[in-house]
């Protein structure tokens, strides 16, 4: 377990794997059982991130290159862990977060051809010890993800790592894979081809024991 009372959880895949969805689904879930539930996203989840969000999804950053945009990137997760994430672990809550550090991982880095020493540095300055009790990975094909995210963004522009190809997007969930073959105590793979509730019901697996365990946690530490 990490360094922290609390429950951190984020939720990770490619573009129209589900994430949204089910990580509202399962937020609901904790609150009705009763537990300080905290839902946010990257980028963004502060009002710094937010403003440096805009900046990485209108594409405005991306002329100066993936390098900068990664440091953007590390500049927007470090003040929501600063300002949002750690102190809401203080307080024992369950913190579910849409994308954090393995989106830098895969997007900067196995398909922005970043070093990855590059990106690993970024990533302990950004979090400083705030590591992810849990990760859970929507896996899904490249092209599934794509027709759905198309689908859900109606006539919407496609943001700036929507328009990529395929190709791309096929890496990413390669690179997804291998995140967790590297980390299984952390990461856990979901196959997002089934049905909504069978999805959400698999997660809920997972994570009700561990909030139990961290719910127990927080009242000793508090005592
Ligand atoms: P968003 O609109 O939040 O969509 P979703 O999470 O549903 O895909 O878009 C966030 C985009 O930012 C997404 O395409 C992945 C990208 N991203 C990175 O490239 N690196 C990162 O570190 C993070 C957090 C996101």
């Amino acid at each position: 377990m990490a360094d922290h009372t609390g429950l951190f959880v984020t939720f990770e895949g490619g573009e129209g794997a589900g994430k949204s969805t089910q990580i509202r689904r399962l937020a609901d879930r904790l609150r009705r059982a009763g537990h300080d539930v905290l839902l946010t996203r990257e980028p963004g989840g502060s009002p710094g991130a937010e403003a440096v969000r805009h900046v990485l999804l209108s594409g405005a950053a991306e002329a100066y290159g993936t390098r900068m945009e990664a440091i953007l990137f590390a500049a927007a997760r470090n003040d929501h862990v600063e300002e949002v994430i750690r102190p809401a672990l203080k307080t024992g809550a369950i913190v579910l977060c849409d994308r954090f550090i393995d989106s830098s991982r895969v997007y900067q880095g196995a398909t922005g051809n970043l070093d990855p020493d590059l990106i690993e540095a970024l990533q302990r300055i950004a979090i400083d010890g705030v590591l992810p009790d849990c990760t859970i990975i929507l896996d899904l094909p490249a092209e599934k993800g794509l027709e759905r995210a198309r689908r859900r963004g109606g006539d919407a522009a496609p943001d700036r790592f929507e328009r990529e190809e395929v190709e791309t997007h096929e890496t990413r969930r390669e690179a997804y894979l291998a995140i967790a073959e590297n980390d299984p105590s952390r990461c856990r793979v979901i196959d997002a081809e089934r049905s909504e509730d069978e999805i959400a019901e698999e997660i809920a697996a997972i994570i009700e024991p561990m909030a139990k365990i961290s719910a127990a946690t927080t009242v000793d530490a508090a005592r």
